[in-house]
């Protein structure tokens, strides 16, 4: 059995939109760690990790329902950020955007009758929902703090202790 080669474009398509997520965020985390500002480095430095993970996964459904994985030209990730609030700016910007094409991938799945990535689309949208949560939580902090970067620190590390007893990867 072989995917639905209109689906396998959008998969494609998508692998770009995970692989430039994971190009943008890493960009952020360096900005933080050239500033001085490590825990938010590090939280998207994991942010960066969590994409490329994004990206095998759809590439593990590419290799399991016989397609051809075709990487599209990533973009360049945007390099002017200069504050916590642009960051977590252009990243809710960004989650809202892929939210969107996860939506639509899921739709199309659907319309071409391929129930196999529709069913495998589900795990993304739980994790767009946290993702988007994340971000909007992220920019409410950090424009509450304005210039004072470092209580954006602080949150970082409270937000790090509270996860930590939730491990990572439980809904796969
Ligand atoms: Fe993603
Ligand atoms: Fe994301």
């Amino acid at each position: 059995m072989q995917i639905n080669s209109t689906v396998n474009q959008a998969i494609n398509k998508q692998i770009g939109m995970e692989l430039g997520a994971y190009l943008q965020y890493l960009t952020i985390s360096t900005y933080f760690d050239v500033e001085g500002l490590s825990e938010l480095a590090a939280f998207f430095k994991a942010q960066a990790e969590d994409e490329r993970d994004h990206a095998e996964r759809f590439i593990n459904h590419v290799v399991a329902f016989n397609g051809r994985l075709e990487i599209p030209a990533i973009e360049a990730p945007v390099s002017t950020v200069s504050s916590v609030v642009e960051a977590a700016k252009l990243s809710l910007d960004w989650e809202m955007k892929v939210t969107e094409e996860i939506n639509a991938l899921m739709k199309l799945s659907a319309s071409e009758g391929d129930h196999i990535t529709e069913n495998f689309m589900t795990w993304f949208l739980d994790e767009q929902l946290e993702e988007l949560s994340t971000m909007n939580r992220l920019l409410k902090v950090a424009e509450r703090a304005g210039d004072n970067e470092l209580a954006v620190e602080d949150f970082m590390v409270r937000q790090r202790g509270k996860q930590q007893p939730n491990p990572q990867g439980a809904g796969e």
